[in-house]
């Protein structure tokens, strides 16, 4: 049996190519789009688009946003008495939004993450490991170079990654970020850390979208079996695969 996935969203960058890359995946199947819009007149052949979980015709789906805060927060209070698991990538979730699916997330599986991209985990753990390795004379601070037009500023993967930095006994405050929002390339986050007589530079780069759907196919088999609670792609990387799948 393939896991039915439901990818919210009709035009959006994102959305079109998971909801791509999910009809050509083994183990999962694209049931129907999802849209806080409203539902919209199925095209000939096409999945059905609807507005309401409750309209689904598979259960327990898994419900793939990447949208905006508003969407996100209309999908999260459908989910709330849905039976449903959502891989959730939409950035710039204001405090209501991140109650609400800490409140989902109580009851449904929900893998939330800024960044989707499998790369950029090992990239976060490098900073974490060099982190602790220096002394309490380094710096560091963040570059975010986005797409003119990109409505969150400073993006999550820059906090995420200035998170990484901050060491455990400090707790205190995230290295500085810069963000800059031009032209039309997709995303490039650079930790900047010196010491005396010493300077690192780790950069990730994302040139094409599609980069992040390994990751976004391995939350989709992940939060299908997952129990409730809000995961992060590190939970997803570090579980095996079901063999079947
Ligand atoms: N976590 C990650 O790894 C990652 C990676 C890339 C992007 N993102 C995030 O994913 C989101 C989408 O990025 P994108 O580049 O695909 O953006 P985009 O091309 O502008 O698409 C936005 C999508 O959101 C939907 N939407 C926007 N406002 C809505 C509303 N009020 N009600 C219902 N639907 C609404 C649009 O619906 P229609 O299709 O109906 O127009 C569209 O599908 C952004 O938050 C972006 O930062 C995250």
């Amino acid at each position: 049996m393939t896991i039915p996935t439901v990818v919210c969203g009709r035009t959006g960058r994102m959305t079109r190519l998971i909801a791509g890359a999910v009809e050509q995946a083994p183990g999962v199947h694209l049931a129907a789009r999802f849209t806080a819009r409203g539902a919209a007149a199925a095209t000939p052949g096409a999945p059905p688009v609807v507005a309401d979980l409750a309209h689904l015709s598979c259960s327990t789906p898994v419900v793939v946003d990447f949208t905006a805060p508003e969407a996100t927060a209309a999908l999260l209070r459908q989910a709330l008495t849905h039976d449903c698991a959502l891989v959730i990538g939409t950035s710039g979730l204001g405090a209501a939004e991140r109650t609400l699916l800490a409140e989902v997330g109580r009851v449904r599986p929900v893998v939330a993450a800024a960044n989707f991209s499998l790369a950029l985990l090992a990239v976060a753990r490098f900073v974490r490991e060099l982190a602790q390795q220096v002394d309490d004379s380094w710096d560091a601070g963040v570059l975010d170079v986005h797409f003119a037009g990109k409505r969150d500023r400073p993006s999550a993967t820059a906090r995420y990654l200035a998170d990484q930095w901050r060491r455990p006994e400090e707790r205190g405050e995230a290295p500085e970020i810069n963000a800059f929002r031009m032209g039309d390339a997709v995303s490039e986050h650079r930790l900047l850390a010196a010491g005396a007589g010493e300077h690192v530079e780790v950069l990730h780069r994302v040139a094409d979208r599609a980069a992040f759907l390994p990751g976004v196919l391995r939350a989709v088999r992940f939060a299908a079996t997952a129990p409730p609670g809000v995961h992060t792609l590190e939970d997803v990387a570090r579980t095996p695969l079901p063999a079947a799948r």
